[in-house]
Order: C-alpha cells, then structure tokens, then sequence
C-alpha cells in the first residue's frame, strides 16, 4: 500500500528538455503500454489506439509543427496563476506563474509569438481516442473520455516508476495541430487524438517545484453533500 501511495504521490509532470541520446528501451515502452492495456475502460470497451513515435524523421517533422497559442488558453490560464508559493500554498489549486513563458504572466502587456515550438524527445506516445468503442447508453461518450483518462493514468504511473519522464501537451491535440499529426502519421478517421505526451529521461534533473493539492475536507462529504467528511482513523 505504502508504495502504491508513494508513486501515486510523487508521479509528476516533467515540462523540461529529454536527453536526446538517450533512447527508451522497447521492454520499458511496452511496461507502460502494458499498463496501459490494463486500465479500466466503460463496459471494457478498451477505446483506444496508441502510436508510439521513436523514428527521428517523424520526430522532427512533428516537432516542426506550431502549436498555436489560444488566446482562450492564456486568459483562462492567467486567470489560474500563482505569483508566489505562499499564494499557491494557500490557493491549493493551479500553477505557478514562472513555470509560463512571460507572455501569460503578464497577457495585458506582452504580446504572444503566433506559434510554440514543442521541446524534443526521443518518444512521442499519442493515445487516440475511437468513438467506434463507445459503451451502451452513453450517449456524448463522457464514460469513454473517463476511459482515457484511466489508460493516461496508468500509463503515467509506470513511467514514473521506471524514472521516464512524462509530460502531457494538450495543444498536440488542438484541431489544427493534430490534422497535421494525423497526416504524418496515417492516422485514419475517425480516430482522434485524445491525448499525447512527450516520454524521455530529463537532460537536466528537474528543480524541486511546489505540487498542491486541496485537502481531502475540500472535496469529500460524508453521507450528505456538505456535511464534512472527518477521518475516523
Ligand atoms: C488531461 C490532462 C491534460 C494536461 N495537459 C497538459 C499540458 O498540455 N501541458 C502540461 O505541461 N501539462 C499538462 N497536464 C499536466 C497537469 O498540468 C498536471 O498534471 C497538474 O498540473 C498537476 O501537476 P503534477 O502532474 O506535477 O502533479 C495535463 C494533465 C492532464 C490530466
């Protein structure tokens, strides 16, 4: 129990630069897909295709194309924003502001560049999400979207398990940015990039940063909505 808890607590997100020379053996890349074939999915329906991108012509062209900065992603961000971790401390929910370029630390004054580069690595996974797999009676597929979420879970726990960082990038699955993707990579409708993350070792150990979190009071009820959940233990 204590390990599970103790890779559960320390799993992290690693936004650095990936030693490049440094390639991720297949053994270890199938773990992570192991566990990714094990999550729970909607009536098991298993939703999901996964790419597994280590050729380095395919690399650089996707690390080519510009992810596009959304103007809706740097308002609602600011919005989100700590400037010190004290503040992060006591707000227990969103980021600090210095892990942002400065552009969306300060979006009134600074204008943003029309495109971000994606930092490289030697493995891209992109999970793809297939609306074909949908479970009975879920119309919308919220369920299937859950699903997803427990493949990137597990997948990210064994990762870290193994010290391959993960980092997920979200605007790989932007409309614009994953078209592009799924042409270099064949991918067929009506598969849809659900999510991609970049997997490699850090080339730089990554500094300390202050992970938060609500206290369980914050979220859990007991019995009744609203009435607080106290530990009997
Ligand atoms: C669905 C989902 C999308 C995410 N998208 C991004 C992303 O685009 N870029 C990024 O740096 N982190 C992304 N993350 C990572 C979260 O920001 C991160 O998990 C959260 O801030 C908590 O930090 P931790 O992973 O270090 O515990 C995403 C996480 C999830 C679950």
């Amino acid at each position: 129990m204590d390990g599970v808890m103790k890779l559960i607590r320390n799993r992290h997100s690693d936004r650095v630069p990936f030693d490049e020379t440094r390639k991720i053996a297949d053994h270890d890349l199938s773990q992570i897909l192991e566990a990714g074939r094990w999550a729970p999915t909607a009536h098991n329906m298993q939703n999901f295709q996964i790419v597994v991108v280590d050729d380095r012509i395919l690399l650089s062209a996707i690390g080519a194309i510009s992810r596009p900065i959304s103007e809706v992603f740097v308002r609602e961000n600011y919005q989100q924003l700590s400037f010190s971790e004290e503040e992060l401390a006591k707000r227990k929910v969103g980021l600090l502001g210095t892990m942002f370029p400065s552009y969306m630390r300060n979006p009134e004054a600074a204008i943003p560049p029309k495109g971000m580069p994606t930092m490289p690595a030697p493995v891209l996974l992109f999970v793809l999400y297939d609306p074909r797999r949908r479970a009975p009676a879920s119309e919308g597929d919220f369920l299937g979207i859950m699903s997803i979420g427990c493949v990137m879970e597990n997948m990210w726990l064994v990762a870290d398990s193994l010290e391959i960082g993960f980092h997920v990038v979200s605007s790989m699955s932007a409309p614009q940015v994953a078209r592009e993707i799924k042409n270099i990579l064949d991918i067929p409708e009506p598969l849809q990039i659900a999510f991609a993350c970049r997997l490699g070792y850090p080339a730089v150990p990554q500094g300390k940063y202050l992970r938060v979190r609500r206290d369980i009071e914050d979220f859990a009820h007991r019995n009744r909505f609203g009435a607080a959940f106290q530990s009997k233990r």
